[in-house]
């Protein structure tokens, strides 16, 4: 699909009278997983994930009339109501890069406050909720100053194209339930330049399933994914690696249509297998699961073969479980997550999570 965002003509002529803006955007969990990228911002491979709820970012922009004309993105960034010029800077860098698709953003002033559900150090990524959050409020304001983004599908993709840019995982975010990225031949409309809805190809017991994050360890990852992501470049397995993905993919979509639960778990689970097996046979080889993560695996694993309940795991780009299960089992689950699981969290922490749907306008 031919698709081009650079648009000259998103430039304003007359006054703009300060308004706001504000978007919730959600962070997701990715059951196929997108590591290894080319290009500006590419997937080697189609990824899908299920939209969380309880995971989430708030960015509110409030803009208005830049008093000097010149290229520089004029920006005030508060972060849990404080300045912070770390990630200023960084969303400042965004900005510019993305100028030829808002050319108006030059021409304008703009105080962003954004705060993330969950605590900054809880060792979850909050990339995909903080892109999809503040994309979201780029669109809207292209909306409001020219009204060329009424009708939603266009809205919704190009929200996701643009939150691709800011981090690829984010693209997947503006979407209900479930969205796919990447261009693969089992799914129609699928692109590697901006995510698709997944909720209408999927069975119900998806829409109200959990995901409980296991709080495995808070630090700062050692490697960060956008540098995981380049180490895949030399990774021997990646061609093989891509290959599979396509295939899980394929097989994965099916299982989530007619509600395979067992054929969808074993797949989550070989995929975040894979991610870590991945990372182990980069050049520099590094490791992001402890001993924790490890002993958490055999107890799910354990507490299935036990109780015949589909508590599956999954992991990203760190040491903390995500475990997938459907509603019907969660009085079981929480009271071994609760006995069991828990003592291997750091202070004992466990996000609880369900999927939900998707990011929310509230200014
Ligand atoms: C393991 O989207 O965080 O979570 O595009 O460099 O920002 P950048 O990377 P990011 O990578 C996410 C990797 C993952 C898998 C996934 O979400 O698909």
């Amino acid at each position: 699909m031919q698709v081009n965002y650079k648009n000259p003509e998103l430039m304003l002529s007359g006054a703009v009278e300060p308004q706001e803006v504000a978007w919730q955007s959600p962070s997701n969990i990715a059951i196929i997983k997108y590591w290894g990228k080319h290009g500006r911002q590419l997937p080697r491979n189609p990824s899908i994930s299920l939209t969380l709820n309880e995971a989430h970012t708030k960015t509110e922009i409030t803009y208005s009339e830049k008093e000097e004309s010149n290229k520089q993105i004029d920006l005030e960034f508060y972060f849990d109501g404080k300045q912070n010029p770390m990630f200023a800077e960084k969303i400042e860098r965004f900005l510019s890069s993305i100028l030829n698709i808002f050319p108006f953003l030059e021409q304008l002033k703009l105080v962003i406050h954004s705060s993330n559900s969950f605590p900054h150090s809880a060792g979850i990524a909050s990339s995909a909720s903080a892109m999809s959050a503040l994309s979201l409020c780029l669109c809207s304001i292209e909306q409001t100053l020219f009204g060329t983004l009424s009708d939603e599908t266009s809205f919704l993709s190009k929200a996701s194209y643009v939150s691709r840019l800011g981090s690829g995982s984010a693209c997947r975010s503006v979407y209900p339930v479930a969205a796919a990225w990447g261009e693969t031949q089992t799914l129609d409309d699928s692109s590697n330049l901006f995510a698709v809805p997944c909720s209408a190809h999927i069975h119900p017991i998806f829409k109200s399933f959990h995901d409980d994050i296991l709080l495995i360890s808070k630090a700062e990852k050692s490697v960060s994914s956008t540098a995981g992501h380049g180490l895949m470049d030399g990774n021997v397995y990646a061609a093989s690696r891509y290959h599979q993905a396509n295939a899980r993919f394929g097989a994965l979509l099916e299982a989530m249509k007619v509600g395979d639960l067992e054929r969808f778990g074993t797949i989550a689970e070989q995929e975040a297998l894979t991610l870590h097996a991945l990372m182990m046979t980069s050049n520099p080889a590094y490791l992001l699961m402890t001993a924790n993560s490890l002993q958490a695996i055999r107890l799910v694993q354990q507490y299935r073969k036990e109780t015949g309940n589909p508590l599956y795991f999954t992991l990203d780009a760190g040491p903390n479980l995500h475990l997938l299960y459907p509603d019907s089992v969660s009085a079981d689950v929480s009271g071994f997550v609760k006995e069991v699981l828990q003592p291997l969290c750091e202070n004992g922490d466990v996000l609880c999570d369900v999927v939900g749907n998707g990011p929310e306008r509230y200014l």
